[in-house]
């Protein structure tokens, strides 16, 4: 059976493939380091998006300092990929999880996560104790900022929960986490700074509450690809989030702009000409989220993609060249997270020439 190898060529891959233009991936990394470096704030990407440990290395080679996963699960294919200053952004709830945070954190200390009830704290604390785990573990209070997800109310809710995790021996309360996922993809930039301001206010401003109560808080970390570059530069934010910037999609590029570049796509073949101006390739709602969009086709203007189920999608295009069956086209993903957990590799290339290939290591760990 054929395996793909470096040094291959683009065209002898199978497909469908999801394939990463090495050129356009360091060109976004680099922008985002030479935007944000320089303002001083902590660069700690989420790997939510790649959920993979060589790319976090290439983030941390970079300037990156720590990741972010969104999943317990993620941390634990993360760290084993070498990484070990990982922050959890989503609540640790339930005895099996937290049984396994306890299992992680007794081999990895830098595992940090973030906390939003008064319940989270104390079952995770108690089960710190029961392992007889001496040191305790670094949390932030996650706070709601408008995104409505997740996060306790800002201002005397969270001070009321800091005081709770203050009094637990097991957790040692460091920082406030506040995401404005709401704000990432809306289009008219003034709005999005203005909103975003808005909420970095309500972030700094609980901080702030937590210090004058005499909570130690380090790190105030928030932000996302369409908002790292306002909190960056917000007084009092000491660190961003940003995931998606490394590969982008059709939903972000059309919200903030051609920035960052599409560096990834997903490589497909022409199997079928159902008629004139139509072709179907072998991409469909096993390969390409829908949840944003459908995906686009690249370089072919006036093309446009319908997933036709699971493993079929039909290009339509009224003008230019017909597609010919056993034509190559790439598909632009309209969201990238969702898209990627679809895939076990990534084909990374350099001029039509594969170079590395990247497992999707934390693929399916959604737990
Ligand atoms: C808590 C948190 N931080 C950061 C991000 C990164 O956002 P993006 O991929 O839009 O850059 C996300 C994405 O959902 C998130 O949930």
């Amino acid at each position: 059976m054929y395996k793909p190898q470096p040094g291959d060529r683009l065209d002898s891959l199978d497909t469908p493939s999801m394939i990463v233009d090495l050129d356009l991936m360091e060109a976004n990394i680099a922008k985002l380091m030479n935007q944000l470096l320089p303002t001083g704030v902590n660069i700690r990407p989420h790997l939510k998006t790649t959920k993979s440990p060589i790319l976090a290395r290439k983030l941390i080679e970079a300037g990156a300092r720590g990741c972010c996963v969104a999943k317990l699960s993620e941390a634990e294919v993360i760290v084993e990929g070498g990484i070990e200053d990982l922050l959890i952004t989503c609540e640790i709830i339930g005895a099996p999880k937290v049984a396994r945070l306890v299992e992680l954190f007794r081999h990895h200390p830098q595992v940090k996560t973030v906390i939003d009830s008064p319940q989270g704290a104390t079952a995770i604390d108690a089960a710190l104790a029961q392992a007889g785990i001496e040191n305790p573990i670094q949390v932030l209070v996650d706070l709601n900022v408008g995104q409505n997800r997740t996060g306790v109310t800002p201002g005397e809710p969270a001070l009321a929960l800091a005081r709770h995790i203050s009094s637990l021996s097991h957790l040692k309360l460091i920082g406030v986490q506040g995401y404005e996922g709401h704000l990432q993809h809306l289009h008219d930039r003034r709005e999005r700074e203005e909103k975003c301001r808005a909420a970095m206010t309500v972030l700094t401003g609980t901080a702030g509450l937590l210090r004058q109560h005499g909570f130690n808080i380090e790190t105030v970390t928030t932000g996302g690809t369409g908002t790292a570059e306002f909190c960056a530069t917000f007084p009092g934010i000491t660190e961003v989030q940003p995931g998606s910037f490394i590969f982008m999609d059709t939903d972000y590029r059309n919200a903030v702009g051609r920035f960052f570049s599409n560096s990834l796509t997903i490589l497909a073949t022409v199997i079928s000409k159902p008629g004139p101006g139509r072709a179907v390739i072998d991409a469909g709602l096993k390969s390409l989220s829908t949840d944003s969009g459908f995906a686009e086709p690249k370089d072919l203007p006036g093309a446009g993609y319908v997933p036709n189920g699971d493993e079929h999608g039909t290009i339509s295009r009224e003008d230019g060249p017909e597609l010919a069956i056993g034509d190559r086209v790439e598909m632009i993903p309209s969201h990238i997270d969702p898209t990627i957990n679809l895939h076990d590799f990534y084909y990374a290339y350099r001029k039509g020439v594969i170079e590395e290939i990247w497992p999707v290591a934390a693929r399916g760990k959604v737990q």
